[in-house]
């Protein structure tokens, strides 16, 4: 994956870089990293971000790694990019231009979406990325939310299982942009599922799983706000005086509404942005879903 035309070593600061394969450093390293940018992210995570896609490191002269760049392939011509990180010491220096240098033409022809950070936002910007929308990332520690309607008559919300992936990745893939079998697969691995259905047909569904100081709910794709909120509930009522995060481009509405009530509020926000066309969010309509909630920032 590496193009081998690209430079091989960057000198920044006092220190020579090369790169490496991320699956080639030690995973406590890593850990390391994303600390150091004050990011949750457990040793865990990593590893899971390891099996779902690709990266690079810059390692020094002693074999510290001192930055980091994901890709995260769907198919032949589409990714999404996370884990830009750059270790402060070296920061505003141009390593993480350098790794993004190194990413994009290891995939040519390849359209690309990611959630950049306010520190990001110039960077992805002179490499030609454009902004679409905000995410909104909100956090907690998780109330009871007010009861509100029962579930609309003839339908019901149960435990997903392995049967049920097939439906889940159909169902989630205008609201993605494309199918993401492989992630969903091993989200569904590491996560409680439940699924919205009228008759047999879904309607909603939503994933939780432990990641960074407590758990994350998402992702979550619904034709309604309130069959998203209807497949949202369970996960606030299993995670109540627990930390609790989950990332939504709703920005207001019945849904943003029950993400504060539930003990949520914003804590800070990114902004999804994309490198060719195709390739944001889709918008929920008669025949498809949309994502109210992402799986993470990293992923999409
Ligand atoms: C964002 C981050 C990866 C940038 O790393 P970096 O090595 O400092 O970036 P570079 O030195 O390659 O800078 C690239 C460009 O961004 C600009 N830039 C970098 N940091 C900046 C800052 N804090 N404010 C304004 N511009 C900045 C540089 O001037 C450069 O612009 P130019 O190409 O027009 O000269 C780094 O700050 C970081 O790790 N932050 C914490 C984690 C994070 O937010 N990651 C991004 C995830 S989307």
């Amino acid at each position: 994956m590496i193009d081998l035309k690209m430079p091989e070593t960057l000198h920044v600061d006092a220190f020579q870089m090369r790169i490496a394969d991320i699956v080639d450093v030690d995973l406590g390293q890593l850990h390391a990293l994303s600390m150091a940018v004050g990011w949750p992210h457990r040793a865990e995570d990593w590893q899971c971000l390891r099996e779902l896609g690709h990266g690079v490191v810059a390692l020094d002269e002693i074999g510290r790694v001192m930055g980091s760049a994901m890709w995260f392939p769907h198919g032949e011509s589409f990714a999404t990019l996370g884990m830009l990180i750059t270790s402060p010491r070296l920061q505003t220096n141009g390593t993480a231009k350098w790794l993004m240098q190194r990413v994009l033409a290891g995939c040519p022809g390849t359209r690309f979406r990611l959630n950049a950070t306010r520190a990001a936002r110039r960077l992805y910007r002179s490499l030609d990325f454009v902004a679409q929308r905000t995410v909104f990332q909100c956090q907690g520690r998780a109330h009871t939310p007010e009861r509100t309607d029962d579930l609309a008559d003839g339908h019901a919300l149960r435990p997903l299982h392995a049967g049920d992936l097939d439906a889940v990745i159909a169902f989630d893939t205008p609201g993605f942009a494309v199918p993401r079998p492989l992630h969903l697969i091993r989200l569904f691995e590491d996560s409680l599922c439940y699924g919205l259905f009228r008759g047999e047909e879904l309607r909603a569904y939503s994933m939780s799983r432990a990641f960074g100081r407590g758990h994350v709910l998402g992702p979550i794709a619904a034709f309604s706000v309130d069959d998203a909120i209807a497949v949202a509930r369970p996960h606030v009522d299993a995670h109540i005086g627990r930390f609790l995060r989950i990332d939504t481009h709703i920005e207001s509405g019945p849904f943003s509404s029950f993400i504060q009530q539930c003990g949520l509020p914003v804590f800070d926000t990114v902004t999804t942005m994309t490198l060719g066309e195709g390739v944001d969010y889709g918008q929920a309509g008669e025949e498809s879903a949309a994502l109210f909630a992402l799986a993470s920032q990293s992923i999409g």
